[in-house]
């Protein structure tokens, strides 16, 4: 069994969306265990998250998920040195399962417990990787929720540079997976199919809005796509490829410059991308690209850590309960980005 210091593992807990997750993770940055059980099979066939029913399959799976984590963790309880759970944003029925059998475990156990933010979660989960960044770096996060440029200083300490208007990277994929009948969640099949269309073929519009700035926009694309999409019904299925393509092409170069963007003007020498679209074959490979070229070091997780895991609300929690900081049994979750 490999042999961990008890006096910094950390149980994490997370059910913002439609990932019932649970881990172990020592001292902030070595996951012990992080186990995952999606219910994307469950949401499919809807096109998207149906919150009552993802608050459902939580409740059933909460219980031998946070088992599973502590048994192939090798510990036993009693080990543990506090417990995190994410306590927003995300979906309140969802939260409130595992955030609410999180702080029953500490109370049964005796042990502190912290909420953690799911935003910093996504941008911690960076530290759990082989590579971690020095601070100050520039994060970028983009999720199915959330999309943002932050100039992190210290584990929690972030500073929202900007962010986009409207939808949010992985939502723009998902909305126009879903124009093209491609299914839930869409960005991992949009992704794919993208490798064999021609990304330069059709051109959609790139809203970068002001370019010494840091905000930016995606409805606007959808809505293009969309028009594209009703433009050419008759041979549409031929096209699905370029249309990946040209689409993802313009989701990426927006992102490229702002996140580059950010790093230049915050004066940080690494940057980092992260959330569920930080799986993106393309983005990674351009953002790497990019960041080289200007000698800025480029650090994102592993395609397991991307989407929504545990592990990272764990490695956010134990810096927190590091600082001294407890949430009490009284807290609550809450649904928007504070
Ligand atoms: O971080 P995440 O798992 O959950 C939220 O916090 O929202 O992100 C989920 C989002 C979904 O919109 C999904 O379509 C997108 O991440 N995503 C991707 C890829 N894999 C997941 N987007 C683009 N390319 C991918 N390979
Ligand atoms: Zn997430």
């Amino acid at each position: 069994m490999a042999s961990f210091d008890a006096s910094r593992l950390i149980l994490g807990v997370e059910t913002s969306c439609d990932e019932t997750a649970a881990a172990v993770v020592e001292g902030g940055n070595r996951i012990l265990s992080s186990v995952v059980a999606s219910q994307v099979d469950v949401h499919h066939p809807y096109g998207g998250v149906v919150p009552e029913l993802a608050a459902r399959k939580h409740i059933e799976a909460i219980f031998p998920t946070v088992h599973g984590a502590i048994e192939r963790a090798g510990i036993s309880p009693e080990d543990l040195y506090g417990v995190a759970a994410t306590r927003g944003p995300g979906l309140i029925g969802a939260l409130l399962v595992g955030f609410s059998f999180a702080k029953s475990y500490a109370y049964a156990r005796n042990l502190p417990f912290i909420g953690v933010n799911h935003l910093e979660g996504h941008i911690g989960s960076v530290f759990l990787s082989d590579d971690p960044p020095d601070f100050p770096f520039a994060a970028l996060l983009a999720s199915g929720g959330h999309t943002g440029i932050y100039k992190v200083s210290g584990h929690t300490q972030f500073q929202l540079l900007g962010q986009t208007r409207d939808d949010a990277a992985g939502e723009a994929y998902d909305k126009v997976a879903k124009m093209l009948g491609l299914g839930y969640p869409g960005g991992r099949i949009i992704d794919e199919l993208a490798r064999k269309g021609d990304p330069e073929k059709i051109r959609f519009p790139r809203i970068y809005l002001d370019r010494e700035k840091f905000d930016f926009s995606f409805s606007g694309l959808k809505t293009a796509v969309g028009r594209y999409i009703g433009a050419n019904e008759k041979d549409l299925e031929d096209q699905i490829p370029d249309i990946a393509a040209g689409f993802q092409e313009a989701v990426v170069d927006v992102l490229t410059e702002k996140i580059l963007l950010g790093a230049q003007k915050s004066g940080c020498r690494h940057l980092a991308i992260v959330g569920g679209v930080a799986a993106n074959g393309r983005l990674r490979e351009r953002v790497t690209e990019a960041a080289r070229k200007q000698g800025i070091g480029v650090h994102i997780p592993p395609i397991s850590l991307c989407g929504d895991n545990a592990a990272m609300i764990a490695g956010a929690g134990y810096h927190r309960l590091e600082k001294g900081e407890r949430d009490s049994l009284a807290s609550d979750v809450y649904s928007r980005a504070m």
